[in-house]
């Protein structure tokens, strides 16, 4: 047992001890700055134990000076600034009360609409109501809310887009796709992909992804550089790709529940180095893609938020994005693969199982990338970094991007970190007033790769 450990176990043990003490004991987020190589190593350590400690890692460790996000359960509440102390590692508190900061970010859009005499909601109620295509950007929407949407918008634009299910999941729901092109049968034109929600919490990445799509069939025949993207693409946008993640986020305000990151897989069980049985439930669908599956950054454990599954394409949600990419139809036509996520603010490109590794034509991804990230930030200065998962992150295999590039063959592969980055607080609990800022923005970015592909074909 390493000093970390004995150390965390100790503190464990004399939390439980003194738990009637306590009152209200909250989850709160940690950030933490390693200031050099040995409280580094300390940081690790911690990441490399996040499941036993039941730490969630909302930013991993990347290096020395890099911030690190990490929310803490309750019962460590009292033990984990200690420990953090005891390493000499410089930290703040962002989060005192993550629950408290759930629930008062769920009402801000309503104070806000009272504010306003509740004339928005009723608005967008009202908006809701009729048949017409419809979706309220300013909020996150449920699952069937985003269902709804697609399919009214399949009916108002039946020229140019088309619904379809791409696979079921665990729980029965069907994974959407959007296809928008004029005409809309024709799949001989080169096609970009996006898919966003991979990861449950990460609730801007599928708002972000159903507003571009309301930007292509609303701008449709009136503006002239969207009609051009609609006339000659195929866009295969998957606005949520994980379901029944995020309605499990939605379902409590439980910090557990909210910060869900994984697909809802059945519970698979094992021991524990103490040889207790646990069980969990959850595949990290960024890991369970067959590119140097399970090799890096991932786990075997069930219990980890990591957990890369049995085997590679253990899940329907991997499965419907891989048997879409190989499909007949599509299988050497798709010129982008953009994926959405939260958050940090990177623009990546691969690869990321591992550092200084990157495919042959990386001065291309890295040179599109860099000039969408600059357009991007020109609209409201939002600021990305660009490099591969592995160099801005950490290294990590078994993802969706990598998998794209590697066997689908797609020439512009990004994993987009959307908002917000280390200069703000609040992390994947973004505020609904930052949705279509956050979207807007992206859209200004995903617009480069599409003139990308365009002077290609
Ligand atoms: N935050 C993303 C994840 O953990 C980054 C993945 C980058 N890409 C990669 N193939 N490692 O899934
Ligand atoms: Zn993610």
């Amino acid at each position: 047992m390493n000093a970390v450990v004995a150390v965390v176990v100790l503190f464990v043990i004399d939390a439980a001890i003194t738990e009637p003490l306590a009152t209200h004991r909250p989850f709160q987020v940690f950030r933490i700055y390693p200031a050099n190589e040995e409280q580094l190593q300390t940081v690790n350590e911690l990441y490399s134990n996040a499941t036993e400690y039941q730490l969630d890692f909302w930013k991993a460790p990347r290096g020395v000076g890099s911030a690190v996000d990490v929310m803490a359960p309750p019962d460590m509440i009292d033990t984990f600034p200690l420990l953090l102390n005891s390493s000499g590692l410089p930290y703040e508190i962002t989060i005192a009360d993550v629950e408290k900061l759930i629930e008062i970010r769920e009402k801000s859009t309503d104070k806000t609409n009272e504010a306003q005499g509740g004339r928005l909601s009723a608005f967008f109620r009202r908006l809701h109501d009729t048949s017409g295509p419809t979706y309220n950007f300013h909020e996150y929407g449920s699952y069937a809310q985003m269902q709804r949407y697609l399919r009214a918008i399949e009916r108002a634009y039946p020229k140019f887009t088309n619904v379809v299910s791409i696979g079921k999941t665990h729980e029965g729901r069907s994974i959407d796709a959007i296809i928008i092109g004029n005409p809309v049968k024709d799949n001989s034109k080169r096609a970009v992909w996006v898919d966003g929600g991979i990861h449950a919490r990460e609730w801007a990445a599928p708002h972000t992804a159903l507003y571009f799509i309301n930007e292509l069939v609303t701008k449709y025949g009136e503006d002239s550089q969207i009609t051009h993207y609609v006339d000659t693409l195929n866009w295969i946008i998957v606005p949520c790709l994980n379901p029944d993640g995020y309605e499990h986020t939605r379902s409590s305000r439980n910090p557990n529940t909210r910060l869900w990151r994984k697909n809802r897989s059945p519970q698979l069980c094992r021991s524990d180095r103490w040889g207790r049985r646990k069980c969990c439930k959850g595949v990290d669908l960024n890991r369970n893609f067959a590119f140097h599956w399970r090799e890096t950054g991932s786990s075997d454990d069930p219990c980890s938020e990591v957990f890369h599954g049995v085997r590679a394409f253990s899940e329907p949600e991997s499965k419907a994005v891989r048997d879409m990419l190989m499909s007949r139809t599509w299988f050497g036509k798709i010129d982008a693969f953009i994926t959405l996520h939260t958050y940090s603010q990177i623009w990546i490109h691969p690869y990321g199982h591992q550092r200084d590794s990157y495919p042959g034509d990386v001065n291309d991804l890295f040179q599109v990338g860099k000039s969408a990230a600059e357009a991007l930030t020109s609209l409201y200065g939002t600021r990305y970094i660009v490099g591969s998962g592995a160099d801005t992150l950490y290294p990590a295999s078994g993802g969706s991007d990598d998998w794209a590039k590697e066997t689908a063959g797609v020439k512009y592969v990004y994993l987009l970190e959307l908002r917000p980055d280390e200069r703000q607080w609040d992390g994947f609990i973004l505020d609904e007033r930052e949705l279509v800022p956050t979207a807007r923005e992206t859209w200004v970015g995903v617009k480069v790769v599409a003139d990308a592909v365009l002077q290609r074909s």
